[in-house]
């Protein structure tokens, strides 16, 4: 049996991970290899009722409070799905994980980012991925590519673009301080030549 694999994907919202996500997913289909395709806020039953919270709620929402229903999803998450999957050798391939805590809920200015962190290596008994790609994207380009899609803002999606670029940098050192788990991608490049870079650095994993 082949050992599991965890990937997450990273970036601002309209970023493409979900497109990547899709890619890379039939093409570790095509190696023969079982995977999970997941998402954070919402990948389980108990996490559908915990985003529709943390990203529908009418009205504000204490930071601190913000930053536990995430890491509540991410708890339960881990330990029912993504866990039992990595243990039984799939691949699992994750929009989302606890970087979006740590740039999102940093970014807010009110909370340390380390403290973030710690709440959710806490929910999750530490769980690393084995890599985790960033979909770097220039909030005014995101911007642009959420307005044609669609019309319905979430709460982060409607917050000013100034908090959108304090996003984009905290993730950007995430990734200058760990180069071993990270790929960082420049989203604006054509989708199949993000998913043969992506493609490229995953073949080195497996
Ligand atoms: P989602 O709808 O899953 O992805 P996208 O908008 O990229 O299609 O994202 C939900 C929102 O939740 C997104 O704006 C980022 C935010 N978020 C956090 O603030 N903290 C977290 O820990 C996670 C997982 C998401």
């Amino acid at each position: 049996m082949s050992r599991g694999v965890f990937i997450t994907f990273e970036g601002g919202d309209g970023s493409g991970k979900t497109t990547q996500a899709e890619r890379l997913e039939a093409w570790f289909a095509g190696q023969g290899r079982t995977v999970v395709r997941t998402r954070e806020p919402g990948g389980t039953d108990v996490g559908v009722e915990v985003r529709e919270i943390v990203l529908h709620h009418r009205g504000d929402i204490a930071p601190r409070a913000e930053a536990l229903l995430y890491a509540a999803d991410r708890a339960h998450h881990v330990a029912t799905l993504v866990r039992p999957a990595l243990e039984r050798g799939d691949v699992v391939i994750q929009d989302r994980y606890i970087d979006s805590s740590v740039a999102y809920q940093g970014a807010g200015r009110v909370l340390d980012p380390e403290e973030v962190r710690r709440i959710s290596e806490w929910a999750t008994e530490g769980l690393r991925p084995d890599l985790t790609v960033l979909l770097d994207l220039d909030a005014d380009a995101a911007r642009g590519r959420l307005d044609r899609a669609r019309t319905r803002y979430d709460r982060l999606e409607a917050e000013a673009s100034e908090f959108h670029d304090r996003v984009r940098a905290a993730y950007l050192e995430l990734a200058d301080a760990e180069p071993g788990r990270f790929l960082v991608v420049d989203a604006s490049l054509p989708v199949d030549e993000i998913a043969d870079v992506i493609r490229e650095r995953v073949a080195n994993l497996v």
